[in-house]
């Protein structure tokens, strides 16, 4: 691994599966203390438990008293803060006009008030730890609308913006801010979604990854996805910040 994270702490949520587990799991063999925060505690313990330097924490990134609480949990374990990394998120599938809005503030709860919070308290620690990096979880789903996850591409949408300003305003504080922007990659995120799709669309059993397969070449991977997230996090990326890194095979380039 090319990326020396070595002594520094970083926080990833949303990290007991999936892509945030691949992340955790590369930031510590870059040598950094890992906290994985998650919702689903036994699962947290879990991912922790195989990973060196790692340790679990409980946190459901809707509430403001535990993401401050989790900042602060790791800043006491660890003696410092220098990555945040606000991954969790959630995706439901429905057309807009069947959606209410409990429904639509269940799914931005988490993939926009939960990186705001995480922002929002990471931000001072890593400043008082002499500076650092924050890479948040946009999608190609901000770039373009996406039928049928309205709540999803909108809150990815505002994350790629929240990403820009926070950007500005911590840039003379020793913080830089970027997001990574990925297609499609198989996980439990997607996976669990496809049936409501394909039904939604009227698509065969298989016409999702069809469709992946024409638009982007693939699925991507959470080895791949994690690969720029510890690139924007580390030191190879100094003159790096505000950016969005598009990760989808093409998806993005053409019409067709
Ligand atoms: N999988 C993809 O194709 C894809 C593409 C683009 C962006 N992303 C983004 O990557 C991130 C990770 O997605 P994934 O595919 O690994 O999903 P996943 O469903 O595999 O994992 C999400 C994790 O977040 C946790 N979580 C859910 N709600 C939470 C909350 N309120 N507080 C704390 N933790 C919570 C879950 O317990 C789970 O461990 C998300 O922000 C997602 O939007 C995923």
């Amino acid at each position: 691994m090319s990326h020396n994270l070595q002594g520094k702490t970083a926080i990833v949520t949303g990290a007991a599966q999936g892509i945030g587990l691949e992340i955790a799991r590369q930031l510590s063999e870059a040598g950094a203390g890992v906290v994985i925060a998650d919702i689903d505690e036994s699962a947290a313990k879990e991912a922790a438990a195989q990973l060196t330097n790692a340790t679990a924490m409980a946190c459901d990134v809707r509430d403001e008293e535990q993401v401050k609480g989790l900042v602060d949990a790791t800043v006491a374990t660890y003696g410092g803060l220098n990555v945040m990394i606000p991954n969790a998120g959630i995706a439901a599938v429905s057309p807009i006009v069947e959606m209410d809005l409990a429904a639509w503030r269940a799914v931005t709860s988490v993939n926009l008030d939960g990186v705001f919070l995480s922002i929002r308290y990471a931000a001072p620690a890593i400043i008082a730890s002499g500076g650092g990096s924050i890479v948040t979880l946009g999608s190609i789903t901000a770039l373009a609308g996406t039928p049928l996850i309205s709540s999803y591409a909108a809150s990815k949408a505002a994350v790629v913006n929240l990403t820009k300003t926070a950007a500005t305003e911590l840039r003379d504080h020793g913080v830089r801010v970027n997001a990574v922007l990925p297609g499609f990659a198989a996980t439990s995120l997607v996976t669990s979604q496809v049936d409501a799709f394909e039904s939604a669309l009227g698509l065969p059993s298989g016409g999702f990854a069809a469709v992946i397969e024409q638009k982007q070449g693939r699925f991507g991977t959470v080895e791949e996805i994690a690969k720029s997230v510890l690139f924007l996090a580390g030191d190879e990326s100094t003159f790096c910040s505000g950016s969005g890194l598009v990760l989808d095979g093409g998806l993005d380039a053409g019409l067709f």
